[in-house]
């Protein structure tokens, strides 16, 4: 299983970040799974086990930090 590891810094989401503001680090593990959106089992993308995703709790000019860890057999892309 191929292991890609890819960071993903987001500055400035809202608006203009001072040096000052605070940041957050997340690591997400993401993974295939079994989950049941429609009702019927499928398989989907989980991260850290959970689908949907976790959430990002943050305020206005928090510098937020994302280091994922791809277990798919695909390449991934993440975007915001
Ligand atoms: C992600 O996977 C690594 C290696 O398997 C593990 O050490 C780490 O605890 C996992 N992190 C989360 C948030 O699940
Ligand atoms: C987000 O932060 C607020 C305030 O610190 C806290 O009450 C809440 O439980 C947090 N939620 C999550 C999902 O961490």
């Amino acid at each position: 299983m191929r292991l890609v590891v890819v960071s993903v810094v987001l500055l400035s989401l809202l608006g203009l970040s001072l040096a000052e503001d605070p940041y957050l680090f997340f690591d997400w593990n993401v993974t295939y799974g079994t989950i049941s959106p429609l009702g019927g089992p499928e398989r989907g993308i989980l991260i850290n086990g959970q689908f949907p995703g976790p959430e990002i709790n943050c305020t206005s000019n928090n510098n937020i930090v994302v280091n994922i860890f791809n277990f798919l057999d695909e390449p991934l892309l993440f975007t915001c």
